[in-house]
């Protein structure tokens, strides 16, 4: 009944040991990657009042004019970086939706698509289903898990149709500098790779400023598919909104698959996120509490003796266990049961990665604080 194609994706790693987690009371979850705010009230008001107003129908399915234009604004005023809201930006139910369309836009059957590990689960999925082949750029603690640019330029002769990038990291938090990217362009614009940069944590850089990839030269833009939303740094995750920007050949074709299978989003989400531009104080708040945490999380988790790199952005640790000589699945299952603490093993981001859990700190400062008692008394009972 089944696609053998579907049939041979793996299922989400993540998924799977949060069913485990499911029905367990008082147990302390480090696992979803899912802020714990609430969207910020003005965002919920104005979609109560859309509400109200009887916005209940489609929208064109390049979605509202009116958030085009104001996400232009946006990233013009913030970036310097101007798309145009007529031709060059899509609206997308989350970037999720984004994602898949780029891939299935810009990548055919047998075509070669560069895949950062540990990378976030939806990548190499996604890539499988348009029967592409995942080449695999696997990046090392030691290196920061910043991609290697000799690993790249290996990888890039066997050359790839695409390459997916995501900083702020979901799962490592990592991101790069200006001088970083500009150096993994110069090894990009050698080749006629298309960029699918996922930047939906663009908003939750802790050190330096973000640089979306499309803003390092106007080369570099018209070859970039520029994926961001509200879910992250806005806490709208349930409003299920996000956008494209890219060139109008790349956006009119994405649109063309968007308007047979999503159709549009949702049109009150459309206008929540319009309101959402607007909320920058609230974001801000957001980002402190998240650094607070971060900063906090960190320290404690070396100090118990899970060696982890400092996470420039995101919301998220990618914490070792060398030391514990331990499988993250056993971990995450000791953890959970001896201790009532969930986290996602290494595994779920790449096979290589069995040495590791992913820890998020999209949790309570009291919460991270009760989860370094435990941690550290399971670490009591193992080590
Ligand atoms: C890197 C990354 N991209 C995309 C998504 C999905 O975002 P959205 O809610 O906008 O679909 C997530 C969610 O965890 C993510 O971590």
């Amino acid at each position: 009944m089944i696609s053998k194609i579907v049939e041979q994706v793996s299922p989400s790693g993540i998924r799977e040991f949060f069913d485990l987690v499911l029905g367990m009371p008082e147990v302390i979850s480090l696992g979803v990657g899912e802020p714990d705010f609430i969207s910020p009230w003005r965002v919920r008001e104005r979609a109560i009042t859309a509400l109200e107003e009887g916005m209940t129908s489609y929208t064109s399915n390049q979605g509202l004019f009116v958030l085009r234009r104001a996400i232009s604004n946006h990233l013009k005023k913030k970036y310097s970086l101007a798309y145009n809201p007529e031709e060059e930006i899509l609206i997308t139910a989350g970037v999720s939706e984004g994602f898949d369309l780029a891939v299935r836009t810009v990548v055919e059957p047998k075509d070669k698509v560069i895949v950062v590990s540990p990378y976030y689960v939806a990548y190499p999925a996604l890539v499988q289903i348009c029967s592409a082949k995942v080449l695999y750029l696997t990046t090392r603690q030691e290196d920061g898990f910043k991609i290697d640019p000799k690993q790249l330029s290996k990888l890039l002769s066997q050359n790839p149709k695409a390459i997916i990038l995501n900083y702020p990291s979901n799962p490592t938090g990592v991101t790069y500098s200006y001088e970083e990217l500009k150096e993994i362009w110069r090894l990009l614009s050698k080749k006629e790779v298309i960029v699918i940069s996922d930047e939906i944590y663009e908003e939750l850089t802790y050190e330096g400023s973000h640089h979306p990839f499309a803003s390092l030269s106007q080369k570099a833009k018209m070859r970039t598919v520029f994926l961001n939303g509200f879910s992250k740094g806005y806490a709208m995750t349930g409003f299920r909104v996000g956008y494209a920007c890219a060139n109008r050949r790349i956006i009119s074709a994405m649109n063309k698959i968007h308007s047979y299978s999503a159709l549009c989003a949702p049109i009150i989400s459309q206008l929540a996120a319009v309101e959402a531009l607007q909320a920058q104080r609230q974001v801000n708040q957001m980002r402190n509490e998240y650094k607070r945490r971060r900063d906090f999380i960190v320290k404690e988790l070396n100090r118990v003796g899970l060696s982890t790199v400092m996470p420039e952005g995101a919301f998220y640790c990618f914490s070792s266990l060398k030391k514990l000589k331990i499988k993250s699945m056993e971990f995450a299952k000791k953890l959970l049961y001896d201790q009532k603490v969930a986290v996602v093993p290494g595994t779920a981001f790449g096979k290589e990665f069995d040495c590791y859990v992913r820890i998020s700190y999209a949790n309570s400062l009291d919460n991270l604080k009760e989860s370094i008692v435990r941690i550290e008394a399971l670490l009591s009972k193992i080590c």
